[in-house]
């Protein structure tokens, strides 16, 4: 067990060799390793918001990102005080703000407003910088130069007591002249951070807000968000596209687009199981949908969970008005099974313990496309974290789920060795390799491109069990991969990838982990031949395989 856990961390580690090294700028021909930092999330904390602090996390991640930095976050609540250690890539906004003091090698806490609590966010980017954390804002009465002041004081006596009381009153003279004409500075004897100097305006349709994962929003004050159009509606709930409001800036108003998953009263339990699922903080992948906070609404009587915004849509929508590329497949095919894969695993990319999630309704319409044309899972309101203390019960009442299309024969057959957590897994992995038919179908590489279908597009529109049963039970069928779909040599392993994937028995499919490893290779390959995308496509004849 623990040599697979050591060869999986490696694997992860090279898996995301590509971002985890970088040359350095400085001094060509280093390599910088991704950052060590404090990484517990959020934590109730003894520190009181003065003097220095240490975060009291035990726990230190080396950051997916080469790019992120370590972030510490302490806030004060009428009910508590918390402090969230955190890898953050600064140029993406954390709260909305925008980190301009990372390059320092010590976490030096400034207070920032939103959330309608006291906030001190810092970031720096020393390995585990944000352990020590220090309050500068606050004077400090027994710094030394105050102390340094009362010796002189006392020892040079009533003469240089004078020459104070002069300097003090030209002093306050000074402040008071200035509050006069500066006329709406604040009292408070903390540094004003302007909102022009910590947020910026969201562009629309800017890739995605970047906010820290956030259990459940325990301020009395809901978040103040203004819902635009709906963008999406499931079976559980619907889904906005909204401005979260971050104050003032220079006269506009400033806010950061989020998305709105809106359940009502009845759905409840959907809302906790997705919130649940969401709200562990190992969760969390450039892959998975980035999570910010859930509310209960209570005066609409809804339930809402608030999440990045991504403007293309999700991938069924995507490929129905695209036509991609072969680049394109690689992209969206290999984050499509990295996401897969991390939730699946037991372990994060530092190899520490996770809980294994599984999706249990992974299809092209809860699958997002990024900006850069990556995939992140959406909609976890089906999903089954696989802790040890499941009993075999709880897994079988946990019963037939799912969307009827993209169900693996033994789900159909509700035939799931419940023995066995890795059961649950290999259903993911087969709706994983329908969607991989599609975003295939919808290549360029493969010759003729027609227009969208889903699988088993002609079955019908919303096909119920029993239909699916005979076509995929009864007649083994699967979609059809037209010989012609292998002629481009990455095809030819995607093909059989998805072949592999939808194997009728179970054990006998690939980890989601294997077909990101596959992905990850077929760059290689495709380098190796001199093809960089589809452009060698060959049109073809369309016979059908479609029985196994
Ligand atoms: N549809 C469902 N969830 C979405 C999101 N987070 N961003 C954009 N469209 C969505």
């Amino acid at each position: 067990m623990e040599l697979l856990r050591f060869s999986a961390f490696w694997c992860g580690t090279i898996l995301f060799g590509s971002i985890v090294l970088e040359q350095t700028e400085a001094m060509p021909g280093l390599v910088r390793w991704s950052r060590l930092c404090k990484f517990c999330d959020v934590r109730p904390t003894s520190c009181s918001g003065t003097g220095t602090c240490t975060s009291d996390c035990d726990r230190s991640a080396i950051c997916v990102d080469r790019d992120e930095v370590c972030v510490s976050i302490w806030r004060k609540t009428d009910d508590n005080i918390t402090m969230d250690t955190v890898c953050h890539n600064p140029a993406l906004r954390l709260y909305g703000l925008i980190l301009d003091d990372y390059n320092s090698s010590r976490c030096e806490m400034r207070e920032r407003k939103g959330m309608g609590s006291i906030f001190f966010i810092c970031s720096c980017s020393e390995d585990e910088c944000n352990d020590g954390v220090v309050f500068t804002h606050i004077p400090c009465l027994s710094s030394p130069a105050s102390q340094v002041g009362s010796v002189i004081l006392v020892s040079l006596g009533p003469l240089l007591l004078l020459a104070v009381l002069v300097i003090s009153f030209f002093y306050w003279y000074r402040v008071y002249s200035q509050r006069n004409s500066g006329g709406k500075r604040k009292k408070s004897p903390q540094r004003d951070f302007s909102d022009g100097q910590a947020i910026i305006m969201s562009e629309e349709g800017s890739e995605s807000s970047s906010t820290l994962a956030n259990n459940l929003n325990h301020n009395t004050e809901l978040l103040p968000i203004e819902l635009d159009g709906q963008v999406g509606k499931g079976r559980f709930a619907e889904v906005y596209k909204a401005k979260l409001k971050q104050g003032t800036s220079a006269g506009e108003h400033a806010f950061e687009t989020v998305a709105v998953k809106i359940f009502p009263d009845e759905e409840y339990a959907s809302w906790k199981n997705e919130k649940d699922i969401f709200s562990d903080a190992d969760l969390r992948h450039e892959n998975v949908l980035h999570f910010l906070t859930a509310e209960e609404r209570k005066v609409e009587r809804q339930y809402w969970l608030i999440t990045a915004f991504h403007p293309r849509g999700n991938l069924q929508e995507y490929l129905t008005n695209h036509i991609i590329t072969w680049e394109d497949l690689w992209v969206l095919g290999e984050s499509l099974a990295q996401g897969v894969a991390h939730l699946h695993s037991d372990h994060t990319p530092c190899g520490q313990y996770k809980v294994p999630i599984v999706h249990r309704d992974i299809k092209s319409s809860n699958i997002l496309v990024k900006n850069d044309l990556t995939c992140c899972l959406c909609d976890f309101g089906l999903g089954l974290r696989l802790d040890n203390s499941l009993s075999v019960d709880e897994l079988a009442n946990s019963g037939q789920v799912g969307t009827a299309r993209y169900m693996a024969p033994e789900v159909l057959e509700s035939r799931i060795n419940l023995e066995n957590i890795e059961s649950f897994k290999q259903t993911d992995v087969y709706s994983m390799a329908l969607v991989l038919w599609e975003i295939t179908s919808r290549c360029d590489a493969i010759g003729e491109v027609k227009e969208y279908e889903p699988p088993f597009g002609k079955v019908r529109d919303h096909p119920c069990v029993e239909s699916m049963k005979d076509s995929v039970l009864r007649d083994r069928g699967r979609p059809e991969v037209p010989t012609g779909w292998t002629n481009h040599p990455g095809l030819q392993v995607v093909c059989s990838t998805i072949d592999e994937c939808w194997d009728h028995d179970p054990e006998a499919r690939l980890t989601a982990q294997c077909v990101a490893e596959r992905f990850n290779d077929m760059e290689d390959l495709d380098k190796l031949s001199g093809r960089s995308d589809s452009q060698e496509k060959i049109p073809e004849d369309v016979s059908v395989v479609d029985e196994k």
